[in-house]
């Protein structure tokens, strides 16, 4: 049986651009395998505690992180909602990372996670493109590009849709076109990109 994982870390539970992409990627993965499991966790409904001394000690013998690491491990496909929050990612995502990765049990080319395709859905307000006067504020793909494949080695895909606040901000209002596109093309991603990942695990 095929498993996703899917995780979404956006405050806002309607209204949201990431999870309105990350559900149309699961729609897709379901219609490829409609006896698959798709494994959920709301970072914002429902967080996970923050790493403290006990759990960092004990790693994988923590009862939560032993979970987390192992619902990683059993997942065949990684889905994750990661909306930017003041140029990074929401802190529930990052208490996920910390509490998930474990040096010495699921880290390394040879982890559990190694290989493992991980797309993740990077909404944000602006624009943080190649050329754009913000490029150097991106820490979203930036970040989690280098977290997810340094300390897991797994292999990291984004989408982003961006300009997201241009429909509520007047000061962007000339940048509604670029928005919607950025929308709209972040659908289509999200359908064949699933497509594509669910064929690799056709048996
Ligand atoms: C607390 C907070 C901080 C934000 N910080 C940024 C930011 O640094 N850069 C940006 O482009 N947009 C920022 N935004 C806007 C969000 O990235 C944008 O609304 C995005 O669409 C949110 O994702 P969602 O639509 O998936 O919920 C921020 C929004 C919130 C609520």
């Amino acid at each position: 049986m095929t498993t996703l994982l899917h995780l979404d870390s956006a405050v806002f539970p309607q209204g949201s651009t990431s999870r309105d992409v990350t559900a149309a990627f699961v729609t897709a993965w379901r219609e490829q395998h409609p006896e698959g499991r798709v494994v959920y966790r709301d970072l914002a409904a429902e967080p996970l505690p923050h790493l403290n001394a006990s759990s960092a000690a004990a790693g994988a013998e923590d009862a939560l992180r032993g979970e987390l690491a192992a619902e990683l491990a059993d997942a065949d496909a990684v889905l994750i909602g990661a909306p930017m929050y003041n140029f990074s990612i929401p802190s529930t995502l990052k208490a996920w990372l910390d509490q998930v990765i474990i040096v010495g049990h699921n880290s390394g080319p040879d982890g559990p996670v190694a290989g493992k395709p991980v797309t993740i859905v990077a909404s944000r307000g602006g624009s943080y493109a190649p050329g754009t006067p913000r490029e150097d504020f991106e820490f979203v793909q930036n970040y989690l590009e280098k977290v997810l494949t340094g300390m897991l080695g797994a292999e990291v895909d984004f989408i982003v849709p961006e300009l997201t606040l241009a429909h509520s901000q007047p000061s962007m209002a000339e940048l509604i076109p670029l928005a919607d596109a950025s929308r709209a093309q972040a659908f289509t991603d999200a359908t064949e990109k699933a497509k594509a990942l669910a064929a690799r695990f056709a048996a």
